[in-house]
């Protein structure tokens, strides 16, 4: 059996070897916006260089910020309940290594996020996954785990949980005695209007730790900026944590970011949904019209289709190798016998030839989309 990712490196291999040969290339491998941050984020950014302070950040992070982002996400938490870190990532591996012991059982909503499959594995979770099309809450009494992970809208398939959904597994899980992650780094693209709302009134409790991210919200992956809301114990042993391990956030990104929130560019969130909304349509229209059914996601950024392969691990390297095409195995989500487009990237203009090239291969090479 392959390690996780042990594929996607060499996919990651093949791109760097296609750059320097300047060969063809359509990386739809990750999910890292290509649009530009808010233009008053950036100005924020210059105008915070000069500011001070420029020693280490309070653990939790620069409170100015929390307040900051309290207001600005309408967080129906105190400051107290609320961490700032590295990436929502970092914060995730945090709150595991603080919450797990050997052998803990978790139930993860497959497919996943492959962090999750990685972090868990990395501390011996006994790991359960649940499908959301089968009776999950029935599962879960079953197993009674110590903790329920679900990303919504999902990574890499655009489910999105309505508020009664995760209002019944906060519920049950708050019975049994468990903790129940969200991780909400899609918040901001769910494409129903009715769900998104829905969502934003969703009240956090004790047992709830829900984790958010500016990475794709403001297209600024690589500033690293994440946080976390949970109950205030875990958040004083995860800011404990964040300074042991990590060190805080820097100081800069985080001005930065509290100028940009006390000012935000109102319209950019709905002019970057509409972006990523127009591209997975067109995607989706284009395989339409070569007869392949595939229907949009309800949020996120990519397309999950499922081949007539049990594992798409090694045509994924094939694809990659003789088009020039980067698509994630579904093996990484636990769906091997799917692929990840990610459309985070894809010009609108290049879509008609891409899903040209694809199909073409897929039928060249007696590979369906099922
Ligand atoms: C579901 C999910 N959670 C978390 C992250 C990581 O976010 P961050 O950049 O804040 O570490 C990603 C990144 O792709 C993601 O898909």
């Amino acid at each position: 059996m392959k390690k996780p990712l042990e594929t996607v490196y060499k996919l990651l291999e093949i791109v760097e070897d296609r750059k320097k040969k300047d060969l063809s290339l359509s990386n739809l491998l990750i999910g890292d916006p290509n649009i530009d941050p808010p233009k008053s984020l950036l100005k924020a950014l210059e105008n915070s260089v000069f500011d001070g302070p420029n020693g280490y950040s309070p653990a939790k992070g620069d409170p100015h910020l929390i307040d900051a982002i309290i207001s600005y996400d309408k967080v129906k938490a105190n400051p107290s309940q609320l961490i700032i870190g590295n990436g929502s990532k970092t914060l995730v591996f945090i709150a595991l290594k603080l919450l797990l012991q050997p052998n803990d059982k978790v139930c993860l909503f497959s497919p996943y996020y492959p962090a999750y499959q990685s972090l868990l594995l990395e501390f011996n979770a006994q790991i359960t996954n649940l499908d959301y099309t089968r009776d999950y809450l029935n599962e879960i009494k079953k197993i009674k785990p110590k903790l329920v992970i679900l990303t919504s809208p999902n990574n890499p398939d655009g489910q999105t949980f309505t508020k009664i959904q995760l209002q019944e597994i906060s519920d049950l899980t708050k019975q049994l005695n468990s903790y129940f992650i969200i991780d909400e780094a899609y918040r901001n693209f769910i494409y129903d209007e009715e769900v998104s709302q829905d969502l934003s009134d969703f009240i956090y409790e004790d047992h709830v730790i829900c984790l958010r991210t500016f990475s794709k919200a403001l297209a600024i992956c690589g500033w690293r900026i994440g946080y976390c809301i949970a109950n205030t114990n875990l958040i004083k042993q995860m800011a404990q944590t964040q300074l042991s391990l990590f060190n805080p956030l820097n100081r800069i990104m985080q001005r930065a970011l509290t100028k940009y929130l006390k000012n935000p560019d109102i319209g950019f969130n709905s002019k970057s949904k509409h972006i990523f909304k127009s591209r997975l349509n067109k995607v989706c229209s284009s395989f339409a019209k070569r007869n392949i059914k595939v229907s949009s996601p309800l949020g996120a950024f990519y397309i999950f289709l499922k081949l007539n392969l049990s594992d798409t691990q090694d045509f994924c390297i094939d694809l990659a190798t003789n088009t020039g095409i980067i698509l994630w195995p579904g093996y990484d989500f636990g769906k091997p016998s799917f692929i990840r487009i990610s459309i985070a990237q894809l010009e609108e203009s290049k879509i008609e030839s891409l899903i040209e090239r694809l199909t073409l291969y897929l039928k060249e090479n007696k590979v369906n989309i099922i």
